[in-house]
């Protein structure tokens, strides 16, 4: 228990980084079907059982908080398609230890969300947009809802939510969409991202444009960039500002500049897996410690759990189990290592 005076100081990793961060992903179902992402089919749904019902992530939120993590972000596949999940970011908001809470999004069907989710607590939202021209979002997503992306960027806007618009430019797709893109950022609460594609999953069979060619483009249409401080909870990203945008503009590069070295997070699947970094094979899996299995494992199963069924002594073992998966966290990625290492690993179950 955490007694007067108590002070949390957090968990470091093998490398002395901090890791103050944990990614949750809720769910591996997806509106959209983006092409470096998702099989145009869809991809085989886990049964609900053996997903983590959301009374499971709190647990583990709960857990890592007492552990000194205080940022949290809601992925997926896209986390709206996950029932439950407003009043589960209301919770969430209200544990102790939390600082903030922040959601990625495609977009498609946040506007309906956005009054409950305000109400909820939520910090700031980043919605996925990769192109302005319905053409291309169709190659991309393989759908046709270009337009209620773009509302969900203009209503969000209208609320206090910090928002980031990210956009992973692909070579021979979407590169003239870069710098329209970035105009979104005329407007002072928004920071616009260029995501270097990782060779992940579907992603690997596509060509990232590198970070250089990115800022090229931009320096020539905005007329310079000046480094800046990010917005808060800047994590990976370096910022920039450039004349005639209030805004800012990011860049995530994990080839181009490799951030490891100030990685601060640990990413939790729908399967409930902690997975240490991106590119790791390594995992702990928290299912078992949540269903009354084993101190977190490579291995588990069972029936989905409601809050009465979670054991009331897990807590220690959740603990335990995310301090395991800080200790197995890797120096850096390998993605520069080539080959298809990363082929079999998918960013909607890890969560982007
Ligand atoms: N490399 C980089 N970003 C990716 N995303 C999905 N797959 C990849 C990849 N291989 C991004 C999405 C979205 C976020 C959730 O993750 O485009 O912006
Ligand atoms: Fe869905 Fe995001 Fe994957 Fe696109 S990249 S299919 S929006 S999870």
């Amino acid at each position: 228990m955490q007694g007067a005076g108590w002070y949390n100081f957090g968990m470091q990793d093998g490398f002395g980084r901090h890791i103050d961060y944990l990614r949750i992903s809720v769910t591996d179902r997806c509106s959209l079907r983006c092409v470096y992402c998702m099989p145009p089919e869809g991809v085989k749904l886990a049964r609900h059982a053996d997903m983590l019902s959301l009374e499971e992530i709190l647990k583990v939120c709960e857990a890592a908080a007492r552990l000194g993590i205080n940022k949290f972000k809601i992925t997926g596949g896209e986390p709206l398609e996950r029932r439950g999940l407003t009043s589960f970011i209301h919770s969430l908001k209200r544990q102790s230890g939390v600082k903030t809470v922040t959601l990625t999004s495609n977009g498609a069907a946040l506007c309906g969300f956005l009054d409950g989710l305000q109400k909820a607590g939520l910090d700031a939202v980043n919605i996925s947009l990769d192109t302005l021209r319905p053409a291309v979002f169709r190659r991309i997503t393989r759908s046709d809802g270009l337009e209620n992306t773009l509302r969900a960027i203009e209503d969000v806007r209208k609320t206090p939510l910090a928002l980031k618009i990210n956009c992973v430019p692909l070579r021979g797709v979407n590169e003239d969409d870069i710098v329209p893109l970035a105009m979104f950022a005329r407007h002072p609460a928004v920071t616009v991202r260029f995501i270097e594609l990782m060779p992940l999953g579907l992603g690997a069979a596509f060509s990232p444009v590198p970070q250089d060619e990115v800022f090229a483009r931009l320096r020539g249409a905005f007329g310079g960039l000046t480094p800046c401080g990010g917005p808060p909870g800047n994590g990976p990203a370096s910022y920039y500002s450039a004349a005639g945008l209030a805004g800012k503009i990011g860049f995530i590069s994990a080839l181009s500049r490799s951030f490891c070295a100030s990685c601060n997070r640990l990413r939790l699947t729908s399967m409930g897996l902690l997975k240490p970094c991106l590119s790791s094979d390594l995992s702990v899996d928290l299912k078992s410690a949540l269903r009354g299995g084993g101190r977190g494992s490579v291995a588990g199963g069972g029936a989905g759990a409601n809050a009465a069924d979670i054991p009331a002594d897990c807590m220690e073992k959740i603990e335990e189990a995310i301090r395991a998966a800080v200790m197995i966290k890797p120096a850096g990625h390998d993605f520069h290592a080539g080959g298809s290492r990363h082929k079999n690993k998918d960013m909607f179950r890890i969560g982007g």
